[in-house]
């Protein structure tokens, strides 16, 4: 198999229809996708990524409205969050019917039900009488995709189409969230949607539900995810410095221009400090960076607040067990 790239939804439709897996867009990062409703097509995202089987997939659905479809028990807070931020990159955990096959959630009662707001992806959706099920499109572990390039250069013998919709906007992955027996709202994962937003919204407290335990609910929650293959430590980028003085470094920031003779590379994510902006480049950026071969990767804290928040995830992520 060699991957296409090209922006024919109709032939990404086909594909589809024929339980084929296609690369999509979505404005958080490219997703992989099959028919959530047809196991078999399901089983093909798993192998073509090399995921583990226990690790479920997000349902895409065209509006939150064909998404009733799918799931029972809708928390009043599910609603109210759903009102203000679907289409968009916000994933809620909700009590699954039995037309969700059990290859898509892992066999748990509860399927992740996401509304993409990516013009592409919500045209092939809307065109389409099943949902897509679609992880990040990238070999399982590594950086997500924000391009079709990115998608090709991970799974171009794996899968036959790449449905091309530009840079995604957003840049990091959705929030996931759940509901307790209370109707709280519980944070998974961190992405697209921050904490203050849903807050503002409910007026109660979102509560960040064991991002860093070692087994995960959640794949996201893994300790090691999103890496990039060079080593990345976070921290005081000065002492870092110090500590790995010698070696061929480049050094990740959010805005600031660090000097220092130690540096071979160096990337700033958003000239302007805008989170927002920082959140779009950051994995293209750690791609380039894996491809220059340095030694390490030396990035800053980003501000912990708003989507700076997903940003020091991800990055956390690709530096676990080589933190200091
Ligand atoms: O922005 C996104 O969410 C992207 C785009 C393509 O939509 N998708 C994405 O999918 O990031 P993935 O598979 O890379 O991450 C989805 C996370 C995984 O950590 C998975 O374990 C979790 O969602 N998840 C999916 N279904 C779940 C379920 N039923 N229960 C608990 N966690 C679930
Ligand atoms: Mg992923």
């Amino acid at each position: 198999m060699h991957a296409l790239i090209g922006n024919d939804i109709e032939k990404a439709k086909q594909f589809l229809v024929n339980g084929d897996v296609v690369a999509i867009p979505t404005e958080t990062v490219y997703g992989l996708a099959a028919n959530a409703l047809n196991s078999e097509a399901v089983v093909k995202i798993f192998e073509a990524k090399n995921r583990p089987r226990f690790n479920p997939l997000i349902v895409h659905c065209s509006s939150w409205k064909e998404a009733q479809r799918y799931v029972k028990n809708i928390p009043a807070k599910a609603q109210l969050l759903a009102g203000m931020f679907t289409p968009g990159p916000l994933t809620f955990l909700l009590d699954k019917k039995d037309c969700i096959p059990d290859i898509v959630t892992a066999g748990s009662s509860k399927v992740a039900i996401r509304i993409p707001n990516h013009p592409v992806a919500l045209r092939l959706l809307d065109m389409l009488d099943f949902p897509l099920a679609a992880p990040s499109a990238n070999t399982f572990g590594y950086i997500s995709p924000t391009s079709a390039q990115h998608v090709f250069e991970g799974l171009y013998n794996k899968i036959p189409y790449i449905l091309d919709g530009h840079t995604p906007p957003v840049g990091v992955e959705s929030t996931i969230i759940g509901f307790d027996e209370n109707e709280q709202v519980m944070l998974h994962r961190h992405g697209g949607i921050s904490i203050e937003q849903m807050e503002k919204v409910t007026g109660g407290k979102v509560v960040i539900d064991n991002l860093h335990k070692n087994i995960p609910v959640t794949s996201g929650q893994m300790p090691s995810h999103y890496a990039p293959d060079t080593p990345l430590f976070m921290g005081n980028v000065h002492q870092l410095l110090q500590l790995h003085n010698g070696k061929k470094i480049a050094v990740l920031s959010f805005f600031k221009h660090y000097d220092a003779p130690e540096i071979t590379h160096q990337f700033t994510l958003s000239h302007t400090a805008s989170l927002a902006e920082a959140a779009k480049n950051l994995f293209a950026v750690l791609r380039l960076i894996d491809q220059l071969q340095a030694d390490v990767i030396i990035a800053e804290f980003f501000p912990d607040e708003g989507i700076g928040r997903a940003i020091n995830d991800r990055l956390q992520r690709a530096g676990v067990e080589r933190k200091v």
